[in-house]
């Protein structure tokens, strides 16, 4: 699909202006529009889902939950009641096309059928026991997430040596459940924590042999991203070092200390004996789609064994599929990989749930009642997500998340090329998340709300990018759809900027 594309430059020669309407009226063939690429698609150019034609009963029932619900979300006067595949419905049956895919979650769309036909059957079975009980389900959702990373690689397992990685059974990774990506994060954050008293403590016991015993309490500094996104829990928010997160609700727990992705010179000043863990995403989601260089991930890798800290990686959000990987990291040399990973939104396609999966040596250290939780790795979800990651799991399922996101990336690049003064550079990411960086702020949410009034759901995020994170079903005539309605909304942005 990429070579179908025609590069930057010869895109710009070949067009007499990127807004020329000569693509009105087609159908949404895929062979047509790539090749039709040197102008932009005008045929979305009038919106169909304008916010302002509210009508009445949605606006009163609007007024009504406002009245009671705290307001933290800024959101659009419609209220969606269904889905199908990657399309939604609002309460006036109006469609949208979703490449928000919920914030990276419904890996498999909206009403997948094998995960109601699993939802309805243990809802009918068993949704809930204590976790002082054995469940049917949370066990063989573990063994099939460790079987899976020794399938594909990750966690110091290298991809592609399947056989040689051995089965799940045979040990060196262990998972623990929760219920969302936050609490995923806090609960690796306190297995890092205490991994640096152990490695206190056995270094406090070698040096008092030999007389020179030091503190306990030393190794106790997390290390994480600026740009980076971990959760919005104490802890989680702790490791985030955005401003707008932290800021109001400073302070925050002590021992943290912010740096700078993909800069290697700074990990030696940053990374020292008092660290215990290093916690980041491997593509910043949240921050901006921004991906850590693999050279980058070997230095840091090598500094963390160096010092005795942990790594963890938070694949919350491109983890699970979404690079066309099963763990984003997976793909890379396993003098790149963590120590850890967390994961959770896409898990159970939408019902809460996350995970923590560590190596052996991490779980050796945590002992029983260190830590728990009610609800996580309860029946219904592990089901539901065991279920999920069987499909997600498929290498026909990974190899189709590739070849339409780099169709995406292709058809954003050319976008791109169409509109060098709206559009900042190519996109960014891998796979189903990918960003697309625009040259002003203001830009983003505009072209965020341009698409919604045409009835297409994008995100926003970091440096002033839109962010694409579609279900993992998305067609390439959803990618043609997505990307003609952006090139839409960019012409009337551009318009409205000359003042048209
Ligand atoms: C990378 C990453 N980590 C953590 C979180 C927090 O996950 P949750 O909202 O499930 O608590 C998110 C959510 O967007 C995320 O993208």
């Amino acid at each position: 699909m990429l070579s179908r594309l025609s590069a930057r430059g010869a895109v710009a020669a070949a067009r007499p202006g990127p807004f020329s309407s000569a693509v009105k009226g087609r159908a949404f063939a895929t062979s047509a529009r790539t090749q039709a690429s040197a102008k932009a698609c005008t045929d979305y150019l009038e919106p169909t889902h304008l916010d302002d034609s509210i009508p009445a009963d949605v606006k009163a029932k609007l007024a009504k939950h406002a009245s009671v619900t705290l307001n933290t979300y800024a959101r659009p006067p419609f209220i969606l009641t269904r889905g199908k595949g990657l399309k939604l419905w609002d309460s006036h049956d109006r469609e949208y096309l979703d490449f928000s895919g919920g914030i990276a979650v419904n890996a498999l769309g909206h009403a997948d059928e094998g995960v109601a036909k699993v939802l309805q059957d243990q809802s009918r079975k068993l949704v809930h026991v204590a976790n002082l009980w054995h469940n049917e389900w949370s066990g063989e959702l573990a063994h099939l997430l460790v079987q899976k990373t020794k399938e594909f690689g990750g966690l110091g397992y290298p991809a592609g040596q399947a056989e040689a990685n051995g089965k799940a059974e045979d040990g060196g990774l262990k998972v623990f459940f929760t219920n969302s990506g936050t609490e995923s994060n806090e609960g690796a954050l306190k297995f890092i924590r205490k991994y640096g008293k152990h490695v206190s403590a056995m270094r406090n016991a070698q040096g008092a042999e030999k007389g020179v015993a030091a503190p306990t309490d030393e190794k106790v500094e997390i290390v994480s991203f600026r740009d980076g996104f971990h959760g919005r829990s104490m802890g989680a928010l702790s490791a985030t070092w955005q401003p707008k997160y932290q800021l109001p609700f400073a302070p925050l727990v002590p021992g943290f200390v912010p740096a700078t992705m993909n800069d290697i010179d700074s990990i030696n000043q940053v990374v020292t004996e008092k660290t215990c863990g290093v916690i980041l995403e491997p593509i910043q989601g949240e921050g901006g789609i921004l991906e850590a260089k693999e050279d980058f991930l070997r230095a840091l890798r090598k500094r963390c064994d160096d010092v005795g800290a942990l790594l963890v990686f938070d694949e919350i959000q491109c983890g699970l599929g979404r690079t066309g990987s099963f763990w984003a990291h997976g793909s890379m040399p396993v003098d790149c990989h963590p120590d850890i990973v967390t994961m959770a939104k896409p898990l159970a396609n939408g019902v809460p749930i996350g995970a923590i999966m560590m190596k052996d040596k991490v779980a050796d250290v945590i002992k029983l009642g260190d830590h728990g939780t009610t609800f996580g790795g309860q029946p219904l979800q592990t089901r539901v997500a065991h279920h999920v990651v069987s499909r997600i799991g498929a290498s026909s399922f990974l190899s189709n998340v590739s070849s339409v996101g780099d169709s995406l990336k292709a058809r954003l690049a050319n976008v791109h090329a169409l509109f060098p003064r709206l559009v900042a550079g190519p996109p960014r990411g891998r796979g189903l998340i990918l960003g697309l960086p625009l040259t002003r702020d203001e830009y983003v949410q505009k072209v965020v709300k341009l698409m919604r009034e045409r009835g297409v759901l994008v995100l926003s995020c970091g440096r002033q990018t839109v962010r694409f994170v579609p279900s993992l079903i998305a067609t390439e005539a959803d990618v043609e759809k997505v990307v003609d309605v952006l090139e839409s909304s960019l012409v009337v942005l551009n318009r409205q900027e000359e003042g048209l």
